[in-house]
C-alpha cells in the first residue's frame, strides 16, 4: 500500500515537472519567434523594401508583392534560395505574371535569411511560427 502511494506520487511529480518544462519551452520559442521577426523586419527594410516596398505590397508589374502572396505560401524552398542566390524566370503571383531577374543578397548569413523569412511569412499570413536557422541551412545546402 505504501509503495503504491509512492509510485503515484512519483508519477504526479514527473507529470508536474514535465508540465512546467513544456510551458517554459513554449515561452522561449515565442521569444525566439519575436526576436527573428523584429530582426527580419529590419533586414527586410534594408535589403528588400526598395523593390517589394516597405509593407510588401510590390510595385506595379515590376516587383511582385510578398504580402499577400500565394507564390510565397507555395514555394518555400525557392524563396529561401532566391533571397541568397537570386531568382529568375516567369512566375505567377496572385494571378499576375512577373518575369524579371531578382538579384540575390549573397552576404546574408543563414540566420539572417531565416529572420527575413520569419518576417515575410508573418507579414503575408500572420504566421507566428519561427523559421529556424537549421531549417534554412539545410535548404541553402541544396539550392540549384
Ligand atoms: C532589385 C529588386 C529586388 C530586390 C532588392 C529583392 N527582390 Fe524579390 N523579387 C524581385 C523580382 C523582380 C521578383 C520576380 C522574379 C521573377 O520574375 O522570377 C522577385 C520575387 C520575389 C519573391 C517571389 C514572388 C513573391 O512576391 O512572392 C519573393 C518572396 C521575394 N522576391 C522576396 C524578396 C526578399 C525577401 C528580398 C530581400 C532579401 C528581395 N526579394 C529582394 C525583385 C527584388
Amino acid at each position: 500500500m505504501i509503495s503504491n502511494i509512492c509510485a503515484l506520487n512519483r508519477t504526479a511529480i514527473i507529470l508536474l515537472a514535465f508540465g512546467s518544462f513544456s510551458v517554459s519551452c513554449q515561452n522561449a520559442e515565442q521569444l525566439a519567434f519575436t526576436q527573428y521577426r523584429v530582426q527580419g523586419e529590419r533586414l527586410y527594410q534594408q535589403h528588400c523594401s526598395n523593390c517589394h516596398q516597405p509593407k510588401g505590397k510590390g510595385l506595379a508589374r515590376l516587383y511582385p508583392p510578398v504580402a499577400p502572396s500565394d507564390y510565397l505560401r507555395n514555394n518555400f524552398e525557392k524563396i529561401i534560395c532566391g533571397m541568397k542566390f537570386g531568382m529568375e524566370g516567369e512566375i505567377i503571383v496572385n494571378g499576375v505574371m512577373y518575369n524579371q531577374r531578382m538579384p540575390g543578397v549573397a552576404a546574408l548569413t543563414d540566420m539572417e535569411v531565416a529572420q527575413i523569412a520569419t518576417y515575410i511569412y508573418f507579414l503575408d499570413s500572420g504566421n507566428k511560427k519561427r523559421i529556424t536557422t537549421t531549417e534554412v541551412s539545410a535548404i541553402l545546402g541544396r539550392c540549384p
